[in-house]
């Protein structure tokens, strides 16, 4: 299904590194070859939310995965890298966590690094460009820019995890999200938050039995 395809995978300054990491995991093990994006305020998150420490100077693939196997990682600041060009054969770009200073440069056209000029490239080219927000709660211009990029092609799908499938891990949570990318992408999903109807069973979070109420 990933076989020698490229996607581009951005991890920008915004919580949630837990769910970029994920996702280049997955497609590359499905396949893909994945041309990695990491602003310097995302190594800064990274450090903080998932405890990397990393040396100085440039970041190496293997700061970040033990298997460096499928990804290619990029300099920010590289506007000559791969992504930065509409004919180097990326499909899709995905800007995961996006944060909002990101958002709001890609909303404006203002191409300063590789991750926006990526964004922009797949825009122009009429590719899949997804962000993927963490940000709460959204002031008017976060609204605002995300209606520009939505208006622009851009697909948002912000990090938030359904609970109608009974999360009952961090995983579970992380992997509902990351699942909802791989779909969009038309990679395999299955695995992630595919949804069932359950046997409903009433009780289980402390409310009334026997409600009544139908459905999810
Ligand atoms: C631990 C941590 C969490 C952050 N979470 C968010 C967030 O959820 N959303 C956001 O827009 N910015 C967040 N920020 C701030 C961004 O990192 C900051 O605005 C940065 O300039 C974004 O740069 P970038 O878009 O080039 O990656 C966070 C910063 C830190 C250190």
């Amino acid at each position: 299904m990933g076989t020698g395809r490229r996607i581009c995978v951005a991890m920008t300054g915004s919580s949630g590194a837990i769910y970029g990491l994920r996702l280049v995991d997955e497609l590359r093990r499905q396949g893909a070859v994945v041309e990695l994006v990491v602003s310097e305020p995302a190594r800064r998150v990274l450090h903080y939310e998932e405890g990397f420490e990393f040396p100085e100077g440039e970041l190496r693939v293997q700061d970040l995965f033990a298997d460096p196997k499928g990804i290619v990682l990029h300099d920010p600041k590289a506007v000559e890298a791969a992504p930065s060009s509409g004919s180097a054969g990326i499909e899709a770009v995905v800007v995961c966590p996006c944060s909002m200073g990101t958002l709001g440069r890609i909303a404006h056209g203002y191409s300063i690094g590789l991750i926006e000029r990526a964004a922009d490239v797949a825009l122009k080219e009429g590719r899949t460009l997804l962000l993927v927000p963490r940000e709460t709660p959204l002031n008017l211009i976060h609204l605002e820019n995300m209606y520009k990029v939505a208006k622009a092609g851009a697909i948002l799908l912000p990090a938030s995890p359904g609970f109608y499938n009974r999360p009952k891990t961090l995983q579970d949570l992380v992997d509902f999200v990351v699942g909802k990318i791989l779909d969009r992408l038309g990679f395999d999903a299955k695995e992630f938050s595919h949804w069932e109807t359950p046997e409903r069973e009433a009780g289980q979070n402390g409310l009334k039995k026997d409600s009544g109420e139908e459905g999810v």
